[in-house]
C-alpha cells in the first residue's frame, strides 16, 4: 500500500512492536506460564502482554479512543466516535501448540463503522491492511477475492466448535453440505487469518458461527475492500452482534448461504 492513513500507520507500528515480543515468546513456548480460561480456551501470558502493549502504543498515539479487547473487555474513553477492536492473538490454540498460524487483529471503528483494519502474522511477516474506500493489501499487493463461481471448484474455510462450545450439531450439518458440494474445506484455527485469506483469494469463502467482534472486525473490512461480500447467516450486516459470518465473492455468497441453511439451489 503506497499511502497509509495516519491511523493505519499507528496500528501497523503498534502491531509490529507487539509482534516482535510475540515472536520471542513463540520461540520460547516451553517457558511460558499458561493459565486456563476455560475448557479448551487457553489464555497465555503472551496474550495478555500483547494486548497490553497494543493498548499502550495505541493510547499513546490516539489518547481518548475507546477499546474493545478480548482479555480486558470494554475500555472507556472520552472519544465517543472512535473505538479499537482488538484480538491480541487470534489463533491462540495454534500458538500454544507451536503452529505458526496466528495473528494480531486490530480494527478501528469510527461512529460505528469499521474504517481501518489490520491482520498481522508476526512469524511469517504477513501484513494484511485495509482502509474503507482505499482497498485491501497484503504487504504491497492489492487484494481481490477469488473469481470462482462454480461450487464444485471452491475451497471453503471454517471454524469447528471446540469443547465447551455450543452448535456442534448445526456445524456438522453445515460441514456435510459444504463437503458434498465443494472442492474442500479447511479449518486452520484463526478466523482473522481465514478472512484475510478470503480477501487474498486463497480461500473462496469462510463461514463460522458464534464468533466475537475481535475475531472478525478487521477481517470484515479486508474482505469488503477486496470486493467480497460479508453477512451474517441471515444475510444481514449484523455480524458483530450475532457472531455469525459468511464471506465470499458476490456470485458465491447467496448459493453458499442457501447451502448452509439447508435450502436447495
Ligand atoms: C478463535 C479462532 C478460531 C475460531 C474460534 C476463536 P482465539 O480465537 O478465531 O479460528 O474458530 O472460535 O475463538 O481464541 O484463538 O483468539
Ligand atoms: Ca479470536
Ligand atoms: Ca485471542
Amino acid at each position: 500500500m503506497r499511502y497509509l492513513s495516519p491511523a493505519l500507520n499507528v496500528m501497523v507500528a503498534a502491531a509490529r512492536k507487539a509482534g516482535r515480543a510475540l515472536i520471542r515468546d513463540f520461540g520460547e513456548l516451553e517457558n511460558l506460564q499458561i493459565s486456563k480460561k476455560g475448557p479448551a480456551d487457553f489464555v497465555s501470558n503472551a496474550d495478555q502482554r500483547t494486548e497490553r502493549v497494543l493498548i499502550e502504543e495505541l493510547t499513546k498515539a490516539r489518547p481518548g479512543y475507546r477499546f474493545l479487547v478480548e482479555e480486558g473487555g470494554a475500555i472507556a474513553g472520552p472519544d465517543k466516535s472512535h473505538r479499537f477492536i482488538i484480538d491480541p492473538i487470534d489463533g491462540t490454540t495454534n500458538f500454544l501448540h507451536g503452529v505458526p498460524h496466528f495473528a494480531i487483529s486490530i480494527a478501528l471503528e469510527r461512529d460505528g463503522q469499521i474504517v481501518s483494519a489490520l491482520v498481522f502474522n508476526p512469524v511469517t511477516d504477513d501484513l494484511f491492511v485495509a482502509e474503507k474506500g482505499q482497498g485491501a493489501y497484503h504487504n504491497e499487493r492489492r487484494l481481490k477475492v477469488a473469481a470462482r463461481t462454480n461450487l464444485a471448484e471452491i475451497l471453503v474455510a471454517s471454524g469447528a466448535p471446540f469443547m465447551g462450545k455450543d452448535g456442534r450439531d448445526e456445524f456438522l450439518k453445515e460441514l456435510d453440505a459444504i463437503c458434498a458440494a465443494t472442492a474442500g474445506m479447511r479449518r486452520f484455527g484463526s478466523a482473522a487469518l481465514d478472512l484475510a485469506w478470503v480477501a487474498a483469494g486463497r480461500f473462496d469463502a469462510f463461514w463460522e458461527r458464534d464468533l466475537k467482534p475481535w475475531d472478525i472486525a478487521a477481517g470484515i473490512l479486508l474482505v469488503r475492500e477486496a470486493h467480497g461480500m460479508v453477512s451474517d447467516m441471515d444475510g444481514r450486516d449484523r455480524m458483530l452482534d450475532t457472531g455469525d459470518i459468511l464471506a465470499a465473492n458476490d456470485s458465491l455468497h447467496k448459493p453458499l448461504l442457501d447451502l448452509l441453511r439447508g435450502k436447495k439451489n
